[in-house]
Order: C-alpha cells, then sequence, then structure tokens
C-alpha cells in the first residue's frame, strides 16, 4: 500500500497537487476517507455534528482523544491531524504541550491543529521546537464565536490586514499548513501567494494548496444547518429518514422479521428452514 502520509510531505506540497482533507470522527468512516483523501481531520466539529452541542465550546480533551482513537484505527495512509478543543491549549505553551503531548501518546496521532494567528505564534513555536507537527487555523475560528458575534465572513475590507497577519505569523512560527476558514475568496488567493506553508480552504478559494469539509456535510447527514461553503455529494439523511420510516412500517405491520431472518421457525411449506 501507499506509504503513510507525514506532515513534512504535506509541508512540500506548497503550490503542487491539491491536498485533499475530510474530517472523520468514527473507525469506518476514517476508513473511507483514507482511502482517498491525504488528510483525515478529528476536527472539534464532533461536538456540534455528533454530540449535539451547540458549538464547539463544550467539546473535552477526553471527547477529542477517544474519537482520535477510533480514527487512528480505520487509517493506514493519510496524515491524522486532532483539533485541540477550547480550553486546552491558549493559557499557555506549557498547557499546549502537555495537552498536545497526551494527545500524540494516548491516540498515537502524528499532529494537532490549534486555532489562531499572531496570538498563538509563540505557542506553535514551541510545540514545533518540541516534536510536535502544528496545522494551524485562522480566520473564521469557530472557538471564538462569542468573540465574532457569530459565525461571520472574515477579513472584508480593513480586516484583511489582520488576517493575512495571522497567517504569516503561524508560517513564520513553523506551522506546516494553515488552514483558512469562511474569508473571501481575493483575501485567501493574496495569503496563498504571500505564506510558504500549504493553505487548506473551508470556504475561501480554489486556489487555496488543499480543501476541507466536514464529511457529515458531505455526505448529507448533519442537516441542523448548511453553510454556503458546503457543496454536498450525497444525501444520506435523507436515504436514512426513508429506511428508518420504511422499517418502523414493516415492524408495524408485522412484515418484519419475515422467514429469512428466522432460526427454526416452520416455513410456510411445512419444511424446516
Ligand atoms: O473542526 C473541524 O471540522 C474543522 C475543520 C472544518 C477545518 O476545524
Ligand atoms: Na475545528
Amino acid at each position: 500500500r501507499r506509504k503513510p502520509v507525514t506532515p513534512p510531505d504535506i509541508a512540500g506540497r506548497k503550490g503542487g497537487e491539491p491536498i485533499v482533507c475530510l474530517t472523520a470522527y468514527t473507525t469506518p468512516v476514517a476508513r473511507m476517507v483514507d482511502d482517498h483523501c491525504d488528510v483525515v481531520l478529528v476536527g472539534d466539529s464532533v461536538g456540534m455534528v455528533l454530540h449535539g452541542l451547540p458549538s464547539t465550546l463544550g467539546v473535552t480533551l477526553d471527547m477529542m482523544i477517544m474519537h482520535a482513537q477510533a480514527v487512528r484505527r480505520g487509517v493506514r495512509h493519510a496524515l491524522v491531524v486532532v483539533d485541540m478543543p477550547f480550553g486546552s491549549y491558549e493559557e499557555s505553551p506549557a498547557q499546549a504541550f502537555r495537552n498536545a503531548a497526551r494527545i500524540m501518546a494516548e491516540t498515537d496521532c502524528a499532529a494537532v491543529k490549534i486555532e489562531g494567528g499572531v496570538a498563538m505564534a509563540e505557542t506553535i513555536r514551541f510545540l514545533v521546537a518540541r516534536g510536535v507537527p502544528v496545522m494551524a487555523h485562522v480566520g473564521l475560528t469557530p472557538q471564538a464565536v462569542n468573540a465574532f458575534g457569530g459565525y461571520v465572513v472574515q477579513g472584508r475590507g480593513e480586516d484583511a490586514g489582520r488576517v493575512l497577519a495571522d497567517a504569516q505569523a503561524v508560517s513564520d512560527a513553523g506551522a506546516f499548513a494553515v488552514v483558512l476558514e469562511k474569508i473571501t475568496a481575493p483575501l485567501a488567493d493574496r495569503i496563498t501567494c504571500d505564506v510558504a506553508i500549504p493553505t487548506i480552504g473551508i470556504g475561501a478559494s480554489p486556489a487555496c494548496d488543499g480543501q476541507i469539509l466536514v464529511v457529515d456535510d458531505v455526505l448529507g447527514l448533519f442537516q441542523d444547518f448548511r453553510p454556503r461553503f458546503v457543496k454536498r455529494y450525497a444525501e444520506l439523511g435523507a436515504d436514512a429518514d426513508t429506511a428508518i420510516a420504511a422499517y418502523a412500517a414493516d415492524v408495524r405491520a408485522r412484515r418484519f422479521p419475515a422467514a429469512e431472518h428466522l432460526f427454526d421457525a416452520p416455513s410456510p411449506t411445512g419444511e424446516p428452514a
């Protein structure tokens, strides 16, 4: 099989073939994603997508570790990156290292992702110097939703300079790639040209060095809301609804279970099954 993807492999793809990334939170989905993608992100979006939380703020380190272990078991080729949840890294570089080390030791994943630009540059430098590969995340950083006052497009007008400085800072600090979330397309193009590391877009630009989406959005499984930047490639949520309704109707009509699902029941012809 193809050899495992490493953080330096991803860093080396600046300006090259697009880096294909998706999230995963479970072993079976991770297996499918691994067959087609370069990076599998265990995103803290798991809180909203699988746990019904109103934002990513309630996600804990223990939740991330449990999902990362499940994903890791399903992946043989792709680079597995684990989101550090809100409150697990912002306090100090030492706190960030302690929790990143726990993630890497307990999950066997090779990299972490943290949100923040200029404010997190010192922490990124600290982690990278101690053997923790870091993917950065700037623009709309969902853990700061309360500070932004909503999931608002970032980098419009005067604000572009701030997002550009954030991307430059994480690149200078040694991040191996940076996610650009929900920023204007011209700004994403500019950042992709200006910074040395690959940019991974989500609501950014096709010119980014790679793209990422939430797998449940791609599959049409997460239906609470649908950001403009999501493209649905399947409607598994609607399919699941149809399947569950059919099962319920079968049970109510005693159509299920049928003969082929039974043990030692007399067959309709009187012969044993
Ligand atoms: O948590 C997540 O899923 C993410 C990506 C969508 C970038 O951070
Ligand atoms: Na995230």
